[in-house]
């Protein structure tokens, strides 16, 4: 099927659109700037970039191809790359990307289309207290037993499946401790209902009209999501608690665990780990977020002509910082073979977890960070312990973030 620029660069910025007015990874996928500043200079520009970029299929079986391959070519370089005539402009170094994600004066992140300011671009996303992460932590634990137990008995089931409500509930609890396991329960019901209504929004090669059925179906469930929170919090108080912010945070904070887990389940199928023991589970986590972070561009947009890296950028160019491309970077990972998942180059040798930004880092760097690496600790600790085996061809789809599209698992005692 073939995508446009435009679907490329929605499809890519997993989150800009999300973190400005929605505040949430998901929400940033529905509608990325162009749509907004269609006719304007930005718009102009950002569908010039896509033009450049357009890929052959929405759901690539391998890294080196369609937009990941595009980006990860510009791997060792030393200044940004420009992927068109006219941009995006990938940026190559850790040093370029802490500088536009901490500045974001100059490098805006890209606005959301979907809500048209529904929410105020000021309102912070809440961040779960420690307290709350650890309760949210145990509902995880608890959930996931529930949902494993078909793995438990044998049979095949798809990751992005089975984690749907583990992350879900976990992240309910987080976000909102005061409810109870009814309201808790119905509310991530009813997140997941919304993400699955804004899956097609995303993916569509065309930003659907706002009367458009795909954009309905996504407006009621979003909708839907704000009605049982206002009934849950003060609309006019905190404004990091007002239905339409939490509700782009649990949107952000199930979409994203969810395909961070699969990965790793995919992950332990394809490489089983040589090192087996608790040790290996923080290497675990580190190398799914290094080699498959679901959140892979962070899209911004220059508010004026600025120099980075060495190179001159026009306004209102787009600049994509990728954790994916700085994830190879040399420079930033120990151990050699950085296209390898090795958890063992995280606890054999010097080097900083998280240094190529898979949660982002500045003013928009992920709030639920606590919470995203407790429940995929908690994941990996259990599935380490097992011995997975990948049923078919896993796809990489990068229509939405990164998942595994197709993730089907089955898994044995690890004696076996
Ligand atoms: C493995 C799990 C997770 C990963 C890899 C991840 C990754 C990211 C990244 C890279 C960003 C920054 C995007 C940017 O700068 O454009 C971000 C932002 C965000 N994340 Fe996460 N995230 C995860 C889990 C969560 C969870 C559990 C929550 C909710 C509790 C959450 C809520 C958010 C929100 C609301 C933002 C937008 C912040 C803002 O724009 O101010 N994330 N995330």
């Amino acid at each position: 099927m073939g995508i446009g620029i435009k679907s490329w660069f929605r499809a890519a910025c997993t989150r800009a659109d999300v973190s400005r007015r929605e505040n949430s990874h998901d929400q940033a996928h529905p509608g990325p700037s162009f749509h907004r500043s269609r006719g304007s200079s930005d718009g102009d520009h950002l569908q010039l970039a896509a033009r450049a970029l357009s890929s052959p299929t929405i759901t690539d079986g391998a890294e080196s191809a369609g937009r990941l391959g595009a980006v990860l070519r510009c791997v060792g370089e030393a200044a940004p790359q420009a992927l068109g005539k006219h941009g995006p402009w990938v940026v190559t170094t850790a040093e370029q990307a802490r500088e536009v994600l901490t500045n974001p004066r100059t490098f805006a992140p890209a606005s959301d289309v979907s809500r048209g300011g529904a929410v105020d671009a000021s309102a912070r996303a809440p961040r779960p207290s420690a307290s709350a992460v650890r309760v949210a932590t145990d509902v995880f634990a608890a959930e996931l037993i529930a949902a494993t137990e078909v793995w438990r008995r044998g049979g095949v089931a798809d990751a992005m499946q089975v984690l749907r409500l583990p992350v879900a509930r976990s992240t309910v609890r987080a976000l909102l401790p005061e409810a109870g396991p009814r309201v808790r329960d119905e509310l991530a019901d009813l997140t997941l209902a919304w993400i699955d209504a804004l899956g097609p929004v995303i993916a569509s090669s065309r930003p659907p009209g706002r009367w458009s059925r795909l954009r309905r179906r996504e407006s009621r469930a979003r909708l839907a999501v704000e009605g049982a929170l206002a009934a849950h919090v003060d609309p006019a108080g905190d404004p990091r608690r007002r239905p339409p912010v939490l509700a782009a945070s649990l949107a952000a904070g199930v979409q994203v665990p969810i395909a961070a887990g699969a990965w790793l389940l995919v992950l332990l199928a394809k490489h089983r780990p040589v090192a087996q023991g608790a040790e290996v589970v923080p290497g675990l986590v580190w190398e799914t977020l290094r080699l498959r972070p679901p959140t892979w561009i962070l899209p911004r947009v220059t508010t004026g002509e600025i120099d980075l890296g060495g190179e001159r950028l026009p306004a209102s160019a787009v600049v994509l910082v990728s954790p994916l491309l700085l994830g190879r970077d040399a420079s930033l990972v120990p151990g050699t073979d950085l296209d390898a998942f090795v958890p063992g180059r995280w606890t054999e040798q010097a080097g900083t977890p998280g240094s190529w930004l898979p949660f982002g880092v500045g003013p928009h760097a992920c709030p639920g960070r606590s919470l995203g690496l407790a429940q995929l600790t908690c994941l990996a600790t259990w599935a380490n312990a097992l011995r997975w085996i990948a049923e078919g061809d896993c796809a990489l789809d990068q229509s939405r973030g990164i998942f595994p599209r197709s993730a089907l698992l089955r898994c044995t005692d690890a004696r076996d």
